[in-house]
């Protein structure tokens, strides 16, 4: 009996590629840096303010919550704080567009302060109660390549990783797996069981072929199954290490999916080559076709 569920699957994987595509122009928009202009202008003006200006308006507007001295409060501690003190952009986008319960600061995203008084400020917090920075902390020092920011930062905050997920995401993520669950399964129950349904019992056989892949999946499952506890250890070791190191979550997630990938593989092979199978087709002219 021809199968008619062939096609489908197909085309489920081919729309979750698509979302997954769209996805990620989402997460790069929320999370891409926003472009700017250097203004020597600016420039001057920024390093003539900082001092005084930037200790008005943060006495003003952060110091309730980040405290007199940057000690923290509601908000995080700023003195010697390395998220601050190493990720200057962080700083500027955290003033310009705030994060819940912080507000935003910046005039653009409806807060009060001009770009002059927010780049005031964040040099007032990058320069205060023991911080130094280098330089200068401008429009133009964030856009030569964020050039202060250190690669374990980078490389840590990832460019498609969003601060936070929003519902249309979550939708779209959810609708994405469940499109390619669907795909895969009926791939596979296609590659398994043949294009046409031939009814009755199937008895299956090895080939040395199938036993090596087998073993191969099965290696991998245990090997990234090691990769993946070293990874969390680690990890944990970093929350109590001075300073803190922040997990490396992209390869745990990245361990932990191979070993569900691997696991499912050998079970994918198991139920094709080692185990026998029976098809029951209903009689076409049934009363009952389904
Ligand atoms: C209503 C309280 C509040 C006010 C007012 C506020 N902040 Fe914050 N701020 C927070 C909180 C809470 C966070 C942590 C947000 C998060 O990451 O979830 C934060 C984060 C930050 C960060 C990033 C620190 C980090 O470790 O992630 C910086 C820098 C910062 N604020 C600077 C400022 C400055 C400068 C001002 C004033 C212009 C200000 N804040 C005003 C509450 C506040």
């Amino acid at each position: 009996m021809e199968r008619n569920d062939a096609v489908m699957p197909a085309v489920a994987i081919v729309v979750a590629a698509f979302m997954w595509i769209l996805l990620l122009f989402m997460f790069n928009n929320d999370t891409k840096p926003t472009a700017v202009v250097a203004d020597p202008a600016l420039t001057a003006v920024i390093q003539k303010e900082w001092p005084v200006t930037g200790k008005v308006i943060f006495e003003a507007n952060c110091a309730g919550c980040h405290g007199a001295v940057g000690q923290g409060g509601v908000g995080p501690k700023l003195a010697g704080n390395p998220a601050v003190t190493g990720d200057h952009a962080l700083v500027v986008t955290r003033i310009l567009k705030g994060k819940a319960p912080m507000p935003a600061f910046g005039k653009e995203y409806g807060g009060q302060l001009a770009d002059n008084q927010v780049y005031a400020v964040a040099n007032y917090v990058l320069n205060s109660w023991g911080n130094k920075s280098t330089d200068l902390v401008t429009p133009a020092t964030l856009a030569e390549g964020a050039g202060k920011v250190s690669p374990e930062v980078i490389r840590v905050r990832s460019r498609f990783v969003p601060e936070e997920i929003i519902l249309p995401e979550i939708f779209l993520v959810t609708f994405v797996m469940l499109l390619l669950t669907y795909g895969i399964i009926g791939l596979y129950s296609h590659w398994a069981e043949g294009a046409e349904l031939k009814p009755g019992i199937h008895k299956v056989r090895s080939t040395p072929m199938v036993m090596t892949a087998m073993i191969a999946s099965l290696a991998g499952v245990v090997l990234f199954s090691v990769l993946f506890v070293k990874q969390i250890l680690q990890g944990l070791a970093g929350m109590n290490a001075t300073p803190p190191l922040p997990p490396q979550v992209t390869a745990e997630g990245f361990y932990a999916a191979m070993v569900v990938l691997l696991l499912a593989l050998v079970l994918g092979i198991y139920k094709k080559y080692f185990m026998d199978g029976e098809v029951v087709v209903e009689d076409a002219s049934g009363e009952f076709p389904w």
